[in-house]
């Protein structure tokens, strides 16, 4: 069994003092797993637990008016975990956890600081974010954290850029593109696609939104950037 050194940082983030939104104050809590790892080394060097928790408060603010919630209508979350682990991949969420593979800031080449909080906005997404009840397709869901990843200023460079990619919900950068040229013809439509994936999930939600099938607007989306 490997030795398992334990940080916890602890930030409550309450939105206000009165007795409603204390029950939606959330705790944010961070775990460093993977201590006397390449990849934890560089991590506590020139990331580390609190600029890390910082993102975090920060992007669930940002999520909340990206998404237009107040505290009634977001997801009851009360407390978010992030763990940096000895593990294989980029980061994942599950259970409104987020976990950061250490290899991979140990082996990022460029700004870490700046990746992984790009990496901390689309999970935290993931942990704020409706899902149509496991009904919405898995390349939507990653189109809107990294919508989220690209209005906070994060986008990497790697990225397709508008018009990029072959079908619209291919997820990650090419969905996020696609979500950022409908929001600019109706503003706040992913807030409005998130909330009706409150209760379920269907392509028609778009034609409710936008008048036209997400097909159409594919090919509109395409057209226009030449593709
Ligand atoms: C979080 O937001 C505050 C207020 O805008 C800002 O001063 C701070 O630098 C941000 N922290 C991080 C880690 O982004
Ligand atoms: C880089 O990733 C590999 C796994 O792909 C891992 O074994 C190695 O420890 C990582 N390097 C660092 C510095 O973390
Ligand atoms: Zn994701």
């Amino acid at each position: 069994m490997k030795l398992l050194a334990l940080l916890l940082v602890v930030i409550s983030s309450l939105m206000a003092s009165t007795a409603k939104t204390r029950t939606q104050a959330v705790t944010y809590e961070a775990f460093n797993n993977a201590i006397g790892t390449g990849g934890s080394t560089r991590f506590e060097k020139e990331i580390g637990l609190t600029y890390s928790l910082n993102t975090l408060v920060n992007a669930s603010t940002f999520i909340w008016q990206t998404f237009g919630q107040g505290a009634g209508d977001r997801k009851n979350v009360q407390r978010v975990r992030l763990y940096i682990d000895d593990t294989d991949g980029v980061a994942y969420a599950s259970n409104d956890d987020i976990h950061v593979n250490a290899n991979y800031v140990g082996n990022y080449s460029g700004d870490a600081r700046r990746e992984i909080a790009g990496v901390l906005y689309h999970e935290a997404t993931h942990v704020w974010q409706w899902n149509g009840r496991g009904k919405a397709p898995g390349g939507l869901i990653e189109g809107v954290a990294d919508f989220v990843r690209l209005k906070a200023g994060y986008a990497p460079s790697h990225w397709v850029g508008p018009g990029g990619g072959d079908r619209w919900d291919q997820g990650y950068d090419v969905t996020a593109r696609f979500l950022d040229f409908l929001n600019g013809i109706k503003a706040g439509f992913v807030a409005d696609l998130n909330r009706k994936m409150k209760e379920g999930y269907g392509d028609e939600f778009f034609v409710e939104l936008l008048g036209k099938s997400v097909n159409e607007l594919w090919s509109e989306y395409k057209a226009q950037f030449g593709g």
